[in-house]
C-alpha cells in the first residue's frame, strides 16, 4: 500500500516537516508532482533545511527517496540542492532515485515563465518563475525532454530543437526579457552532468516491486489542493494535479493500492502569489499571523498572505482527496488571539452557500465566520496531547466534527520534536 501526504490549502502547510517526522515509519518517500516551485522546510538539531525537488525523507538513514515521473526537474536547482547536502554526509547517491519519465525544466522554460507573467501584467499568476507551467505544457504537448533522454547521445539535438522553439515563443511575447542563453546553458549542462551521477529508474516498475516486497511507501505531495490544475482556484493554480489522484499518475501506482490519505493544513490559512483568498486579512490579526508564523515563501522569500481558517475550502479538499486523517500545523501561531474565527460558509451574490463556487472573486464573495474562544498559553514546549489548553481542544473538536475526519497530529513549532500525536 502507498500512503499519501497532501497539502489541503494553497501550499506551505508544513508538508516537509511532517514527512520528515513520519519517515522513520516508511521505507520509501516519493515525490509525484510539482518541481522546484516547492519549498519544503525541515528543522532538527538546530538546523533548518529547505528542499525543492528532493523528497523530505533524505535525512533518514533507512529511507529510499524517489523523484517520480510526475515531477519536473531543473538540473540547475537540483545540483544546488545536492551541493547543499554535501556537508551532511548522507551518501545521497545511494538513496535518491530519479524516474526516467520525469521531465526536465530547460533554462528557456524559466524564461518563458517570466515572459508569460510579464505579458499578463496585473493578471499575472504570481508564479515562482521556475518554469513549471511551460515545462508541463511541453509534457502534455508531447515535446518535452525527459530524464531518460539523457541516456542517449541524441538528447542535445532534442534540447536544441526545443530551446529554439522557446526562443521564438519568447520573441512572440514581445516583452523585455534580458538573458544570456550561453551562460544559462553552461549551467544547465553542468546540472545535467550531476544528475547523471544518480540512478535513473522506471518508477512505476520500482513502485510495483517495492509493494510486492511489502515496503512501506509514503508519497509526498507538493503545493496544495487549492493550487491543483483541475480543482484549484484556476487560473491561479500550478500546472499539476496536487490532489490524491496525482500520486497514481505521478508514480505509476494503481488507485486500489492507495492506503491512508494524510491531509495537512495550517490552523489558519496562507497563500503566496495572486488569486482569490476569501478569508484573507488586511488588519492587525493578519499581520500577527505573518509575523509570528514567519510567513515568507521558502522558495521565493515573498511574504505570504494570511487569513482565518477557511472550512468551506478545507471540506472541499478533504472530499476531493478522500482524506482519512488530518494534521493541523502551526497551532502555536494562534496563541494569544482572544477570539479565533473560522469561515463556515460564504455569502455569494447575496446568498449563503457552503461550497466553492466556480467563479470566486473577492468582490462577489465574502466569508461568514463562526467565532471560537482563543487561548493564550505558549504551546511550543508542549509534547503531549494532555497538555493542550481546553480552548485549543475545543477548536480541534469543532473542526473534527465539521470535517468528520480525526486530527491525529497537532504541530506546535517548526522543529521535528514540536509534534504532538493524538
Ligand atoms: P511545505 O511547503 O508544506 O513543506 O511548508 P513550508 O516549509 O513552505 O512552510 C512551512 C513553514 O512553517 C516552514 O518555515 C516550517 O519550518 C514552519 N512550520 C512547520 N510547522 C510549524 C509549526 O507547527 N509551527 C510553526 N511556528 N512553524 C511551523
Ligand atoms: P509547496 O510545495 C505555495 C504558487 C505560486 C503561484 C502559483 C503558480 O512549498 O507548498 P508556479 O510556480 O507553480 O507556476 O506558481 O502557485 N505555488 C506555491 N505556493 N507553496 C508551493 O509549494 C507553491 N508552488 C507554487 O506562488 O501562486
Ligand atoms: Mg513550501
Amino acid at each position: 500500500m502507498v500512503d499519501l501526504l497532501l497539502g489541503l490549502q494553497w501550499g506551505d502547510e508544513g508538508k516537509g516537516k511532517i514527512v520528515d517526522v513520519l519517515t522513520k515509519d516508511y521505507d520509501i518517500i516519493a515525490r509525484f508532482q510539482g518541481g522546484p516551485n516547492a519549498g519544503h522546510t525541515l528543522e532538527f538539531d538546530g538546523i533548518k533545511h529547505v528542499l525543492h525537488t528532493i523528497p523530505s525523507g533524505i535525512f533518514h538513514k533507512n529511507a529510499m527517496n524517489v523523484v517520480g515521473n510526475g515531477v519536473v526537474i531543473d538540473p540547475v536547482i537540483f545540483k544546488r540542492e545536492l551541493d547543499n547536502l554535501d556537508k551532511f554526509d548522507l551518501d545521497y547517491t545511494k538513496k535518491l532515485l530519479i524516474s526516467r519519465k520525469a521531465h526536465l525544466i530547460l533554462p528557456t522554460h524559466r524564461l518563458l515563465d517570466a515572459a508569460s507573467e510579464t505579458a499578463k501584467g496585473k493578471a499575472k499568476i504570481g508564479s515562482t518563475l521556475k518554469g513549471i507551467g511551460p515545462t508541463y505544457m511541453d509534457k502534455t504537448g508531447r515535446n518535452g525532454l525527459r530524464v531518460g533522454d539523457l541516456e542517449f547521445d541524441t538528447w542535445r539535438t532534442k534540447y536544441r530543437n526545443l530551446a529554439n522553439k522557446h526562443e521564438a515563443m519568447i520573441a512572440f511575447y514581445n516583452v523585455d526579457i534580458q538573458y544570456d542563453l550561453k551562460e544559462l546553458e553552461d549551467e544547465f549542462c553542468e546540472g545535467v552532468e550531476t544528475l547523471k551521477k544518480l540512478t535513473f529508474i522506471d518508477s512505476e516498475e520500482y513502485m510495483f516491486n517495492a509493494q510486492r516486497e511489502g515496503k512501506k511507501i509514503l508519497a509526498e505531495g507538493a503545493q496544495g489542493s487549492l493550487l491543483d490544475i483541475d480543482f484549484g482556484t484556476y487560473p491561479y493554480v500550478t500546472s499539476s494535479n496536487t490532489t490524491a489522484a496525482g500520486a497514481c499518475t505521478g508514480l505509476g501506482v494503481a488507485p486500489n493500492k492507495i492506503g491512508r490519505v494524510l491531509g495537512i493544513f495550517k490552523a489558519y490559512t496562507t497563500r503566496v502569489g495572486s488569486g482569490p483568498f476569501p478569508t484573507e486579512l488586511f488588519d492587525k490579526d493578519g499581520e500577527t499571523m505573518g509575523r509570528v508564523g514567519n510567513e515568507f515563501g521558502a522558495t521565493t522569500g515573498r511574504p505570504r498572505r494570511c487569513g482565518w481558517l477557511d472550512l468551506v475550502a478545507l471540506k472541499y479538499a478533504v472530499q476531493v482527496n478522500g482524506v482519512t486523517e488530518l494534521m493541523m500545523m502551526k497551532a502555536d501561531v494562534l496563541s494569544g488571539f482572544e477570539t479565533l474565527k473560522v469561515c463556515t460558509a460564504y455569502k455569494y451574490k447575496g446568498e449563503e452557500i457552503q461550497h466553492l463556487p466556480y467563479n470566486i472573486e473577492n468582490d462577489n464573495l465574502s466569508p461568514i465566520y463562526k467565532s471560537l474562544k482563543g487561548w493564550s498559553k505558549d504551546l511550543t514546549k508542549m509534547t503531549k496531547a494532555e497538555e493542550l489548553p481546553p480552548a485549543l481542544n475545543a477548536y480541534i473538536a469543532f473542526l473534527e466534527e465539521e470535517l468528520q475526519v480525526p486530527i491525529k497530529i497537532v504541530s506546535v513549532g517548526p522543529d521535528r520534536l514540536q509534534t504532538i500525536h493524538r
